[in-house]
């Protein structure tokens, strides 16, 4: 296997500063060395270039659309992102996304599905299924499956929604916070969505299997979206929005060995990451680890 690696240093998505930092802290954390532990062939694309909060045109603050803060600033990320994505994988490589924040799974998905049908397995406390007129927070991080989608607001986009992406072949694992809009969105169009009460009844191998047969089911590959809060934040609690109950450090790695024997991973990122809220670096760490698992690493 061959990964290439694309930092997104973008805090845009999310109503807290530090997330920008995540795609330093994850190399730091010994990505390329955990990856290359994995057995896979590591290429770094660096970083894209994401303008500073502070330097950014004061003309850009009044959102496109709706209530969604910063989208003229996202959309300009996520295409950037769409298009390394989509390159990466015509050079034959798998790419591997370093959040920031969320919203940056809006230009993995629209990428990974540029020529392609795609599934996605969606590793987090949250949906992510709001959009401009449900969003209880204005920030996109919230959004980027609802984007990618097309939901809404962003059905008639040029950045986002994805048109090889449906429900049918998204499943949401560990689910904990949701909004209300948000559940009338999963309970209508017909994704496949785990609680963490379903990981506690059925354990984390038989929801994950049946996470990723969902997502990988008539389609070309799977995106997997790992949201760093999916952990319980006593394990990573270096992110924005943290939400008690969250899988453990030992279910994280299962589901993530998992998606390797599951073979159709495509496309991945690793979002969510702040390291002004970590410990030690420690959420970054892990964040390698998991990928590492993900991309086959074994112990023996
Ligand atoms: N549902 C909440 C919102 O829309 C929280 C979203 C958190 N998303 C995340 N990627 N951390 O604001
Ligand atoms: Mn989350
Ligand atoms: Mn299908
Ligand atoms: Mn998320």
């Amino acid at each position: 296997t061959r990964v290439r690696i694309i930092g997104a240093p973008t805090d845009y998505g999310a109503n807290r500063r530090g997330v920008d930092m995540g795609p330093s802290a994850i190399r730091y954390g010994g990505l390329a060395d955990e990856l290359a532990g994995a057995g896979v062939d590591v290429v770094d694309g660096g970083d894209l270039t994401v303008p500073r909060a502070e330097e950014r045109d004061p003309e850009a603050e009044a959102p496109a659309t709706g209530d969604a803060k910063f989208l003229k600033e996202t959309a300009d990320v996520c295409r950037r992102l769409a298009d390394e994505v989509s390159g990466a994988l015509a050079d034959g490589a798998v790419p591997l996304a370093l959040g920031g924040d969320h919203s940056i799974a809006i230009g993995s998905l629209v990428g990974s599905a540029r020529e392609a049908e795609i599934g996605a397995v969606w590793f987090d406390a949250h949906a992510d299924l709001n959009t401009p007129s449900t969003t209880p927070s204005g920030n996109v991080h919230g959004m980027p499956l609802a984007a990618a989608l097309g939901i809404d607001e962003f059905a008639d986009t040029d950045w986002a929604n994805a048109p090889g992406l449906s429900p049918d072949n998204i499943a949401l694992v560990g689910l904990r916070s949701v909004d209300d809009a948000e559940v009338e969105l999963i309970r209508e169009r017909g994704f496949t969505a785990y609680t963490m009460s379903d990981i506690d009844e059925r354990g984390i191998t038989e929801v994950t299997e049946e996470a990723l047969a969902a997502a990988a089911d008539g389609v070309d590959g799977v995106h997997v979206s790992l949201d760093l809060d999916w952990l319980d934040p006593n394990e990573a609690p270096g992110v924005g929005t943290p939400v008690r109950g969250g899988v453990t450090y030992r279910e994280a790695h299962s589901a993530m060995e998992l998606v390797d024997e599951a073979d159709c991973l495509r496309s991945m990122e690793l979002v969510e990451v702040n390291p002004t809220l970590d410990r030690n670096n420690e959420t970054a760490a892990l964040a390698t680890e998991l990928a590492a698992s993900a991309f086959g690493k074994r112990v023996i």
